[in-house]
């Protein structure tokens, strides 16, 4: 493994997975992949809420992956973050980082002073009274909530070199498959909990929501209706595909009544999202959407959302512009694990800025 290396740590709520790449002359090669699974409930929303078996899930990674390091680049993406458009005065970069705390104060509906605070400029503009602004995306995130996960890392070991908005590591992996033909797209990354929104032209975000569903409320509304326990449900709706595993005919015609709803419920809430960003971004025309995350296996989304948005809706590949390393991981596991690689990929891209 030669040159520098990144490794990217993304804490899921189902999952901890880690990335390490190394950037060359001749491009960046994935070295590393590797996930371990995590007990239930020890991350909850994004935070993590018990930090003992988390840190031992993450010393379990760094031993079965043969990463090369222990500094890491750490993704957030919870209740507590926001993302929104603002336009501020027009300053130099150093004066708007010290001044940013005293210019959103009023905007943020949380205390500044508990918050981690970053600013993306977008474009330079005019206000109304002539006077040079900057437009740009303003992220907060409540500093408990990145501490409690930060906290969690240290304790296994590991150091954290950056902090990163999972939105944001989700489009530097993916946002670059743009092409002549297509410049506006939405990135949805959808976990077991949270799912990632970002709208992007050209690799520039203009829309980033975070929200808290995914393909848990599927597996949690599933073990209620047929009043299975958890497992059993998501077993269940993992095999839906093939629906030889699933029993008898009534049994999986309850079972896609069931998905079939709370599939539905998720791609409105989606959709919602695109339309608010449509109705506050007139003339700005999204042309395609692109999946990641385990969330967007579920049978049947990608053709609900397809037929909701009326877009075209694809998968997201974050490996497309990388070489493969010598990874350990055999063909058919590097394409099982592609989707589940945007927010860990895009950690690490981002680690030299
Ligand atoms: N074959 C499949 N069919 C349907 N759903 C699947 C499939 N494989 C995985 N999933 C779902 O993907 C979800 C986990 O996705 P992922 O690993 O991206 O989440 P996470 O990163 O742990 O969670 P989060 O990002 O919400 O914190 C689970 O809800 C799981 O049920
Ligand atoms: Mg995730």
């Amino acid at each position: 493994m030669a040159g520098r290396t990144a490794i990217g740590l993304d804490v899921g709520t189902s999952v901890v997975r880690a990335v390490e790449l190394s950037f060359g002359r001749g491009g960046i090669t994935l070295e590393r992949f590797g996930q371990v699974v995590l007990p239930d409930g020890a991350v909850r929303d994004g935070q993590v809420v018990d930090p003992v078996p988390v840190a031992a899930s993450l010393r379990q990674l760094w031993s079965a992956t043969g990463l090369s390091h222990k500094r890491v680049v750490l993704g957030v993406a919870n209740q507590q973050v926001i993302v929104r458009k603002v336009d501020l005065p027009a300053m130099d970069p150093a004066e708007l980082r010290r001044s940013l705390p005293f210019l959103v104060a009023d905007i943020l509906p949380m205390d500044v002073g508990q918050s981690v605070l970053d600013f993306f400029p977008l474009e330079e503009a005019t206000d109304e009274e002539g006077a040079p602004i900057l437009r740009g995306l303003l992220v907060a995130a409540s500093r408990e909530t990145v501490l409690a996960n930060v906290t969690c890392v240290e304790q296994a070991g590991m150091s954290v070199q950056a902090v990163d908005l999972t939105s944001f590591a989700v489009l530097r992996a993916l946002g670059k498959q743009t092409g002549p033909d297509v410049d506006t797209e939405a990135l949805i990354d959808i976990g077991a909990r949270i799912t990632n929104i970002v709208v992007h032209r050209g690799g520039v975000p203009i829309f980033v929501r975070i929200l808290l569903m995914g393909g848990q409320d599927v597996t949690d509304a599933l073990a209620e209706w047929l009043d299975v326990p958890p497992t059993r449900a998501e077993a269940l709706k993992q095999q839906i595909a093939q629906s030889g595993g699933v029993g008898s005919a009534k049994d999986l015609d309850q079972l896609l009544v069931a998905v079939t709803g709370q599939t539905q419920d998720f791609v409105d809430e989606v959709s919602g999202s695109l339309d608010y960003f449509a109705a506050s971004n007139p003339g700005v025309r999204l042309q395609r959407i692109l999946l990641s995350g385990g969330g967007s296996r579920l049978e049947g989304l990608r053709d609900r959302l397809a037929a909701e948005t009326r877009l075209p809706v694809l998968a997201g590949d974050p490996m497309a512009n990388l070489r493969i390393g010598r990874t350990g991981l055999d063909p058919a596991q590097l394409d099982f694990v592609r989707p589940l690689a945007a927010v860990p990929v895009g950690l690490a891209l981002g680690a030299f800025g």
